[in-house]
């Protein structure tokens, strides 16, 4: 069903996981275009979440909502009442009884909820752990929007979190085809750039175990990158174009470990960067090819990785945290790779 967006003010959207880095975005661009907003939190008191309250037009236009991800009602009495969904809250992590019953219930009941709700379209946040983990591929082959992770290779090397996403995509899909619901997917690649939020989530430690010197080399590998601003545009943008359906790969470059300590070393030289690769016996490894096309043709400008890898360090609120002696503290955190 066609998205109605001739004015979005007076129309309410409900985003999952709202205090979340991608999620707030999301919900800054929302109020931003005059939408009323119902944030799902854990917790509405964590000071964690203060920063949407402060966002324009939250005072006046954001509702938090206490949900969990396990918890049916609680995420139905958030999406009552609602136009659209915005489902973006996961678990990230690589432990398996966090990751993957959650993610799947989570999606499954959001589902529910918006059939029931009536909502006009759902759009979740996947990942492109549920596109590229597949070892058979042609490493020549360009990784677009109909590939699929291979389940049992993320199984048998146990990377639960791309396992959980993946099933849990495949989840929604099921549902939305059995209740009918409108249902469009993004799977971003590696999200960087700058944060609204006060805590440091999975994606971030990517740059700032860089920055603080806790990686003393960096590894023979490669990466795809997507800024966050671009990811949370392109939610907004799937939800209220007609004529966006299915999934949506969110990726601006591919590179190599290598040159993003390179370009942060240019960027930061105060900075205690890695020099060395870790792996100094095999030839460096190549980044895999991908389209990004679809989402361009939604009006998606990309915003270029290394300007994300600037803006991840110099517009967030952690900056201070880095240069005021809580490195041993941001070190001793543990991250899923
Ligand atoms: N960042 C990336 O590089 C990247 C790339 C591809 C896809 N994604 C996907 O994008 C989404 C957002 O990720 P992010 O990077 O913004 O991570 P994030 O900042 O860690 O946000 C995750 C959000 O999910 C919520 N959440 C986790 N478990 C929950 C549960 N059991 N019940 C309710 N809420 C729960 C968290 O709430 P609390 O604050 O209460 O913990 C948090 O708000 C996720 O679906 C992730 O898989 C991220």
């Amino acid at each position: 069903m066609p998205v109605d967006v001739a004015s979005p003010a007076g129309k309410t959207v409900c985003v999952t996981g709202a205090g979340g880095y991608i999620a707030s975005w999301i919900v800054k661009i929302l109020l931003e275009r005059g939408y009323t907003v119902k944030g799902t939190v854990r917790n509405p008191d964590d000071p964690k979440n203060t920063h949407l309250r402060e966002l324009e037009g939250g005072k006046e236009r954001l509702i938090l909502c206490k949900a969990d991800l396990q918890d049916y009602e609680a995420l139905k009495a958030a999406i009552d009442g609602c136009d659209g969904v915005f489902h973006t809250a996961s678990p990230v992590t690589d432990d398996p009884e966090q990751m993957v019953e959650p993610a799947v219930n989570g999606a499954k009941f959001v589902i529910n909820a918006a059939a029931e709700a009536k909502v006009k379209r759902v759009v979740i946040t996947s990942s492109i752990g549920a596109v590229y983990m597949d070892p058979n591929r042609d490493p020549e082959a360009v990784v677009d929007e109909s590939c699929w992770s291979d389940l049992d290779f993320c199984k048998n090397t146990k990377n639960w979190y791309c396992y959980g996403k993946m099933v849990a995509e495949q989840a929604a899909w099921e549902t939305a085809k059995e209740k009918g619901v409108d249902l469009v997917v993004l799977n971003p690649v590696l999200v960087l750039g700058p944060p609204l939020q006060p805590t440091i989530n999975a994606s971030l430690y990517h740059v700032l175990k860089y920055l603080t010197g806790s990686a003393k080399t960096y590894a023979n590998l490669t990466q795809a990158y997507v800024d966050v601003r671009d990811v949370a545009l392109a939610h907004v943008l799937v939800y209220e174009a007609p004529s966006a359906s299915g999934r949506y790969l969110l990726a601006e470059s591919a590179r190599h470990r290598g040159e993003v300590v390179e370009i942060l070393a240019k960027l930061f030289p105060e900075y205690p960067l890695p020099t060395k690769c870790k792996d100094e016996k095999n030839p460096r490894a190549k980044p895999y090819k991908f389209t990004n096309q679809k989402i361009k043709d939604l009006g998606l400008e990309f915003t270029s990785t290394k300007q994300s890898l600037y803006d991840t360090h110099r517009k967030n609120p952690w900056k201070m945290a880095l240069r005021s002696g809580l490195e041993k503290l941001i070190n001793s955190l543990k991250y899923p790779p």
